[in-house]
């Protein structure tokens, strides 16, 4: 065999069950875009053709963790599946105590309100939306502490989502580390373009930290994908587990809390998880009130047992070069054709880069608002804006932040989409990049108060 010739892999799973898409014709989908105000979350799902607006909740269950939703035990109290996701939150992850949520906001209220103060900071590694606004609600202010290149689309730095200690630095140094509860470390970071954090780094960040008495907690949504970028880019763990990498992640962390609505390929669920007694004895008592007992926090049995499910097949190496090998070859497909991306491409999806995409367009215009409405207008693929409306409105002085990066994200649910859809999207996305100089901007028409980018509502200008 010549050893340059390119060998095809392929996913490793076939399909059992089939959901018909349905495609809408052109003037069907500008109605459609119309009556959602131009904003791809009050689509109807039943009008999207390819949906990537989220990776989050969306993806396909295997017939095992079906198997388990039918073992569900819906008892009130102590359900066998508490215990099931316990032991693997335990093995995987290495917490030693255990909250369900609902999903990942649930335990992001609970961790902030336990240990955020008001006048407290709570520095992380690029905002995200929920994480944000429960640490704000909670009387803290967040300080963004990632490294520059972060907020630079074409860098092509390794580990984008690390944090610069000498920002964190700064920041003891300005209010005093008894005035930051706690650092949030997303992994990977979600609004920087799905960029992972190295072990290094993890590592550096836990020994300043504990030299100051903060806490670290890990934002672990997305910490197997993480663990895969380690495993191919830091040097010395190219031979390690992902299993053997997600440990030692969390090794250098106090708590963390997960959406496992991604990594963990479920439909609906999260946790808290945490090493110390005491904030588990409180958030065991938060849970209760604002979630569920203690042992569902919110959840059927069977969505516990899928999750723990979940957990085995999202550490096997073939799901995960699978998973982050879909992403990355949309995102190659679509930097060969020319198309501004953020780089190098992240682990759940590929960002397009709307201030490169549509410089004509002024951020207040909302570029990325724009494309992502246009990409629908073009081909029914929804996408999600993740700039300025998503970046929502300093409390201080009431005017927009305006965040550096202005991307559309095109996220890829797991195990749900082949590779014909992949080669669908990337004509799409080449065929609005035609047209890109006719696209006019948007205005704001409606604002809600929280989380805007959800219901905002739009016009053509
Ligand atoms: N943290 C990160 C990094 C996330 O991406 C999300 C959700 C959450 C926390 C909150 O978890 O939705 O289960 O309450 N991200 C979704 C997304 C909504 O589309 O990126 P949740």
């Amino acid at each position: 065999m010549n050893p340059s010739k390119r060998r095809s892999w392929a996913e490793p799973f076939k399909i059992k069950m089939v959901e018909p898409l349905k495609m809408l014709k052109r003037e069907e989908r500008q109605k459609c875009l119309e009556e959602a105000g131009y904003n791809t979350f009050l689509l109807r799902s039943e009008d999207v053709y390819i949906d990537l607006l989220t990776d989050s909740g969306t993806n396909a269950m295997s017939d095992w963790q079906w198997a388990g939703m039918m073992t569900g035990d819906e008892a009130y109290a102590g359900s066998k599946n508490y215990y099931n996701l316990e032991q693997a939150v335990q093995h995987y992850y290495g917490y030693k105590y255990l909250v369900p949520t609902h999903q990942g906001r649930g335990a992001e209220h609970i961790i902030s309100q336990i240990l955020i103060k008001p006048g407290t900071f709570v520095p992380g590694n690029m905002y995200f939306t929920t994480t944000r606004l429960h640490q704000e609600l909670a009387g803290g202010t967040f300080v963004d502490v990632i490294v520059d290149e972060a907020h630079d689309p074409a860098n092509l730095h390794p580990f984008k989502g690390n944090v610069d200690l000498n920002k964190l630095d700064a920041l003891v140094k300005k209010v005093g580390a008894d005035k930051i509860p706690y650092i949030t470390i997303g992994v990977t970071v979600n609004m920087a373009g799905g960029q992972p954090v190295s072990m290094a780094n993890l590592k550096e960040v836990r020994a300043y930290c504990q030299k100051h008495g903060i806490r670290v907690v890990l934002d672990a949504t997305r910490a197997i994908e993480n663990a895969h970028f380690i495993r191919t880019r830091e040097k010395g763990y190219g031979n390690t587990s992902l299993a053997a990498i997600l440990r030692e992640m969390c090794s250098y962390s106090d708590a963390a809390t997960m959406s496992g609505k991604k990594d963990l390929l479920v439909n609906i669920g999260g946790f808290l998880a945490l090493n110390e007694w005491d904030v588990f004895e409180e958030a065991r008592n938060m849970v209760v009130v604002y979630e569920g007992l203690h042992t569902y926090g919110g959840l059927a049995g069977r969505d516990m047992e899928a999750m723990a499910r979940g957990l085995v097949e999202a550490v096997s190496e073939d799901h995960m070069r699978a998973r982050v090998g879909q992403v990355e070859y949309v995102g190659e497909k679509l930097i060969e054709a020319g198309i501004p991306v953020v780089r190098p491409i992240g682990g759940h999806a590929v960002f397009l880069d709307a201030k490169a995409f549509l410089p004509h367009l002024k951020q207040v215009q909302f570029p990325a608002q724009t494309l992502a409405a246009e990409l629908y207008l073009e081909s029914g693929i929804r996408s999600m804006e993740r700039g300025i409306v998503s970046a929502g409105r300093n409390k201080e002085t009431g005017d927009h932040y305006y965040p550096k990066l202005e991307l559309v994200r095109l996220t890829f649910p797991r195990r749900v989409y082949t590779q014909a859809h992949c080669d669908v999207l990337i004509e799409s996305v080449e065929a609005v990049y035609e047209n890109r100089t006719k696209i006019k901007g948007l205005k704001m028409v409606y604002e809600p108060k929280y989380l805007r980018f959800f219901q905002a509502r739009f016009e053509r200008e």
